[in-house]
């Protein structure tokens, strides 16, 4: 029934009357009933999620801010079974210390630990712990500043921090990069594509924020960090010539030590119990046929 006609009725005098004769106007029809619903209701959608686009296009991101596929590396410890490269692990550590550390925590790494995979000894340990400084527990007084004390191999590499503040940089905050090579798509590759993908020019269509830095690895192409390693930025007591490609290869292979220091451990478990499982099975098969002998 056309809602036109319900305008003859007189207006109720509460709003707790029904208008007109209440339950025809439950039924009232607003499009003929020949008109197939479901077309209107899909025009309606449609027109809404055009209008929507066009509303919203000035600030979607544009499709190519899409971070590139990270560079595809061979890595001594990606493979079956792999190992980590020891001299790596310590020229890597060398670059975290002298290129990352200002920057980036490393808190679930003890000094003790850099016995197992860089492989230094409990002298060097003792030496690099005594170079940083942690805080002194239980000793803070009321408002004054924490007293420090000098760390142990026990302690955990102490975050950076700048005045009292984390270091947080255009907003935002140096992630720590004890788990970061497991953390990240891409892990290794990821790593080492971001921080040696800095130095080209951003696309017209790309706009850099002040104080960002254009890396296309990186989700949005805008990262805070600065590009953290130059050519022979780093000195390497090995001999090893410090490119960038060759520091972003050690402190890759370092980050995925942290990451994953039993990693060597595990496979070597899993090979022995696999062997044992082989002969297990073996020697089940030769008891099988022995005691079923008399019978065949
Ligand atoms: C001057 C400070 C600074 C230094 C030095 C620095 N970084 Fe960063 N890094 C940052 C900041 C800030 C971020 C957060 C960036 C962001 O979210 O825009 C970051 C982020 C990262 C990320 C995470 C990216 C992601 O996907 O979220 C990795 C990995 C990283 N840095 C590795 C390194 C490595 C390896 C080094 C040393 C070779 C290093 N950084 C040196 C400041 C620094």
């Amino acid at each position: 029934m056309p809602l036109v006609d319900k305008m003859d009725s007189p207006l109720p005098d509460s709003i707790a009357k029904p208008v007109g004769d209440g339950p025809a106007l439950a039924k009232r029809e607003y499009l003929p009933s020949s008109f197939p619903r479901k077309f209107f209701i899909l025009a309606m959608l449609l027109l809404d999620a055009s209008l929507l686009r066009a509303f919203t296009a000035g600030d979607a991101a544009p499709v190519s801010s899409k971070p590139l596929p990270p560079k595809h590396l061979e890595w001594s410890f990606e493979g079956r079974p792999g190992s980590y490269d020891r001299a790596a692990l310590k020229r890597g550590f060398k670059v975290y210390q002298e290129a990352c550390s200002s920057c980036h925590a490393l808190s679930h790494v003890f000094f003790r630990d850099l016995g197992g995979g860089p492989g230094f000894s409990p002298a060097e340990i003792s030496a690099i712990a005594a170079g940083y400084k942690v805080p002194a527990q239980g000793a803070q007084k009321d408002g004054g500043a924490q007293p420090m004390r000098t760390a142990t191999p026990a302690d955990s590499f102490p975050p950076p921090i700048l005045n009292g503040q984390a270091m947080a940089m255009n907003g935002r905050l140096p992630p720590d990069l004890s788990l970061i090579a497991n953390a990240r798509a891409g892990g290794s590759d990821y790593i080492y594509s971001l921080i040696t993908g800095f130095g080209r020019m951003p696309p017209a269509s790309e706009r850099i924020a002040p104080g960002m830095h254009y890396n296309p690895y990186f989700p949005g192409h805008q990262i805070a960090m600065p590009p953290p390693l130059t050519d022979n930025g780093i000195t390497y007591t090995d001999g090893t010539k410090p490119t960038v490609d060759q520091q972003a290869r050690d402190v890759v292979t370092f980050l995925a030590w942290a990451a994953d220091p039993k990693m060597e451990n595990r496979q070597t478990s899993a090979f022995s119990v696999i062997l044992y499982l082989i002969l297990f099975i073996g020697l089940l098969y030769l008891t099988f046929r022995h005691i079923w002998r008399p019978w065949h």
